[in-house]
């Protein structure tokens, strides 16, 4: 006998993430990674430092609750995002591109691949792009259902921070000071404000004073470009070669010539100097360390529910309940 049976059901709009691996969309959209590559390179050609801050995403993304994708959601009348968090209002840039990652894979594989993957593909073709190593990223990560303002201002470290604190911070993710040195090496590409370092050129730690590590011709660059009461939205490069990414930043911080107090620290600190040392006399043990950072940086998850958004500013509509007609 035939019997129709209304069946109310939430349809399975979340899902635990599975454990990463490298080629997971290699049946279900074998062309998402050349998608995110070409248009990275059309960003880059647009404008050369999009691709950096794509990248300082990954950072920013990952230690907040995981790489989720819960950076890039919009706020809500119901919910405080994580884009006007302290670290990131006036200062994370470039969602557009991951907007048109995103457009690009949907037409291509709609539904398939997580905002959470787009931003680990991108920030991995920054680097490469940039003139760094290019590697194989662990894939597979789900997007988020929400997001969290207040964990994003309790996490993310200022640029004020010294060595002791960000050794601190980051093994609390299980990264080691080797992670550190190396994943500060990102600041090789991409640029950052005078309201990021004026504390540094003219009250370091409350003194009314410089920071005495800074080197004398860099700090007189510095003062030019960041002047007192200057307009702190004026950027400068985190490195003397911005677009590049090489171990320049490791030489320039052995010469006092870091652009943040957060960079120069490492040099300071016994803790992390070794590191700087090393990478700054040998760029490949640079590129193979910053490598494994990223990619334990990328495994960071925080095991909730979520699913593959649409549109990475917003959660997919919950589908609610349909209504479903079942043969017996
Ligand atoms: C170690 C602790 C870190 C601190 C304190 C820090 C802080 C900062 C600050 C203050 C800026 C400039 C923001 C502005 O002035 O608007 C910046 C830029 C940047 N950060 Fe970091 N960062 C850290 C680690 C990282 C990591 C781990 C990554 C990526 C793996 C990263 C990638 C970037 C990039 C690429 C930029 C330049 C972005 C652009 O040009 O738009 N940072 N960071």
């Amino acid at each position: 006998m035939s019997s129709t049976i209304l069946l109310f059901l939430s349809l399975a709009v979340s899902a635990v993430a599975s454990p990463l691996r490298p080629k997971f969309y290699s049946e279900s959209c074998p062309q998402a990674e050349q998608i995110v590559r070409d248009v990275m390179k059309k960003a880059m050609e647009r404008e050369t430092r999009s691709v950096a801050s794509v990248m300082r995403l990954q950072f920013h993304d990952c230690f907040v609750n995981g790489c989720d994708g819960s950076l890039l959601l919009d706020d809500t009348p119901n919910m405080l995002g994580e884009k006007l968090a302290l670290s990131n209002i006036d200062s994370l840039r470039s969602y557009e591109v991951v907007d048109e990652i995103k457009e690009a894979l949907e037409k291509a594989c709609p539904g398939v691949v997580s905002c959470a993957d787009i931003v680990v593909m991108a920030s991995r073709d920054a680097v490469a792009l940039s003139g760094g190593p290019n590697w194989e990223v662990k894939l597979g990560r789900v997007d988020s259902l929400t997001a969290s303002q207040e964990a994003s201002n309790k996490i993310m470290p200022s640029p004020r921070s010294n060595a002791t604190y960000l050794i601190d911070l980051f093994k609390r993710f299980n990264l080691s000071v080797k992670d550190l040195v190396a994943l500060s090496g990102s600041h090789s590409i991409g640029k950052a404000r005078c309201f990021s370092i004026v504390f540094r050129l003219y009250n370091q730690s409350g003194t009314g004073r410089p920071d005495p590590t800074i080197e004398p011709s860099f700090r007189e660059k510095l003062d030019k470009l960041c002047p007192r009461g200057g307009d702190e939205s004026v950027v400068g490069g985190l490195d003397a070669t911005p677009v590049i990414f090489d171990n320049q930043y490791f030489k320039d911080l052995v010469k006092g010539r870091g652009f943040l107090n957060s960079d120069q620290t490492l040099f300071t600190f016994p803790e992390t100097r070794e590191y700087v040392k090393m990478f700054s006399l040998n760029q490949s043990a640079f590129f193979d360390a910053f490598v494994e950072g990223m990619i334990k940086m990328g495994d960071l998850q925080s095991g909730r529910p979520g699913e593959v958004r649409r549109n990475c500013r917003v959660v997919n509509k919950r589908p609610g309940e349909a209504l479903i007609d079942v043969d017996r």
